[in-house]
C-alpha cells in the first residue's frame, strides 16, 4: 500500500509517500481502508522530534491520528463491525498510521461513520472532537440538562479543538462565547457561538469589566491563556480547563478555597470508541458540523505540514488518501 513515512526527526521534508506492507489486524483490532485522514498540530510536533523525550517513535513511522474509511476486515474477537461498514477512527499519538492506504486500528478506537456526513469530513472530527468532549464534559462537568446555561468562554475557537468545542459545549447545554482572530467571527456566530470576541482588541489578560468573573467554564484551546488571567474570568467555583496536558500540576486542586473554589484542569486526550459514537450522533442529527479549512491528496503531505506548522488553522487540514472513498456519504450510498 501507499504510505506516509518518515524515518528520522526532522522538517516536512523528511516526509515521503512510498510502498509499504499493509498491516495486518491483531485480535481485537480492525483493518480499515482509509477514504481520509485528519491532520493535527501532534502531528508536526512529533515529526519535529518536539516530543521525542516524551514519546520516542519507532521508526519507519508512519504518522496520523485521524481517519475515516470503510472496513476492510477484523481481527479475532471483533463481532460487533463488518466487513464494508464506513468508520471513524483515531490513533494512538504513539500508534500512527492514519496517513496510509490501510490502517490497523484497536476496535476500541474506532465508531460507525456518521450518517449523511462525507467520510472525508467525518476523518477531521476524532481528535479534535474527542478533545472537546473530554474537556468540557469530563474536566468541566458540563452536562446537558442537569446544568444546562452554564457560560463557556473558548479562546482559539476557529481551530481544530476550538471550532468543535464551541458546538460540544452547545450540545451540552453551555452558552458560548467565541475568542478568536476577527476573521473567523461569521465562522464562528455560524457555529452556534452566541457571542465572538476580536482577540485582536478584546485582550483576554486584561478583560473589560463585562467579562470579569462571567463564564462558569474557560477553555483554552490555543495553549495561550495562563490560569491566573483565566481566573479573573471565571465565576467563583469555576474551571479552567487547559489543552496542555501538564498544566493542571502548576495549580493543584487542593489550592481552589483561595481562589474562590476556581480550578485549572487539563485534558489529555484519548481515544474512545463510546466518545467517537457521541460524536458521530451529533454530527449525524446536525448538532455537530465539521469545519474542514483544506483538503490535499496524500502525495502533498509536505505541504500540509508547512501549512499546519504556520498555524491560523480555520478548522481542520485534510489529506485525501482515496478520492473516491473520500466522497462517499454513510447512509446515502453502498461504498464499492
Ligand atoms: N492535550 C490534548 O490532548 C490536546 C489535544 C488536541 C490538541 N491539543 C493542543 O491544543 C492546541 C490547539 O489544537 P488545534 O488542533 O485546535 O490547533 P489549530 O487547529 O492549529 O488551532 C489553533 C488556533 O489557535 C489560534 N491561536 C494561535 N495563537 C493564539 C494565541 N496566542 N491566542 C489565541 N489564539 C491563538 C489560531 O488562530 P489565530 O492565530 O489565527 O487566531 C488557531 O485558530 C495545540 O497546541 C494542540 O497541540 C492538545
Amino acid at each position: 500500500m501507499r504510505a506516509v513515512v518518515y524515518d528520522r526527526y526532522g522538517p516536512a521534508d523528511v516526509l515521503e509517500v512510498r510502498e509499504v506492507p499493509v498491516p495486518r489486524p491483531a485480535p481485537g483490532e480492525v483493518l480499515v481502508r482509509v477514504a481520509a485522514a485528519g491532520l493535527n498540530p501532534a502531528d508536526w510536533r512529533l515529526r519535529s522530534g518536539q516530543f521525542r523525550f516524551a514519546l520516542r517513535l519507532r521508526f519507519p513511522f508512519v504518522p496520523g491520528a485521524d481517519l475515516a474509511g470503510v472496513v476492510e476486515a477484523v481481527g479475532d474477537g471483533v463481532d460487533d463491525v463488518r466487513s464494508g461498514q464506513p468508520v471513524m477512527a483515531m490513533q494512538a499519538t504513539r500508534t500512527g498510521g492514519a496517513c496510509a492506504e490501510y490502517a490497523a486500528v484497536p476496535r476500541e478506537h474506532l465508531a460507525p461513520a456518521p450518517a449523511g456526513v462525507p467520510l472525508l469530513e467525518a476523518a477531521g472530527v476524532p481528535l479534535c472532537g474527542s478533545t472537546a468532549l473530554q474537556a468540557l464534559r469530563d474536566r468541566a462537568g458540563l452536562r446537558a440538562g442537569l446544568r444546562a446555561g452554564q457560560r463557556l468562554l473558548v479562546h482559539g475557537a476557529a481551530g481544530g479543538v476550538g471550532s468543535l468545542a464551541v458546538q460540544v459545549g452547545r450540545a451540552l447545554g453551555a452558552t458560548v462565547t467565541a475568542a478568536a482572530s476577527r476573521d473567523a467571527a461569521a465562522l464562528l456566530r455560524d457555529l452556534g457561538a452566541e457571542e465572538v470576541l476580536d482577540r485582536g482588541t478584546v485582550d483576554l489578560t486584561r478583560p473589560p469589566e463585562r467579562l470579569r468573573e462571567a463564564f462558569d467554564v474557560v477553555l483554552d484551546a490555543a495553549n495561550a491563556l495562563s490560569f491566573r488571567h483565566a481566573r479573573a474570568l471565571l465565576t467563583p467555583g469555576g474551571t479552567a480547563v487547559s489543552v496542555n496536558p501538564f498544566a493542571e500540576r502548576l495549580s493543584p486542586g487542593l489550592l481552589a478555597p483561595l481562589r474562590g473554589g476556581r480550578r485549572l484542569r487539563s485534558v489529555l486526550v484519548a481515544p474512545r470508541a463510546a466518545d467517537l459514537a457521541v460524536l458521530s450522533g451529533w454530527l449525524a442529527e446536525g448538532t455537530v458540523r465539521p469545519v474542514v479549512q483544506r483538503t490535499l491528496p496524500l502525495v502533498e503531505v509536505r505541504a500540509a505540514h508547512r501549512q499546519l506548522e504556520a498555524g491560523h488553522a480555520r478548522g481542520k487540514t485534510v489529506l485525501v488518501v482515496d478520492p473516491v472513498l473520500a466522497g462517499l456519504v454513510p447512509g446515502r450510498e453502498v461504498p464499492a
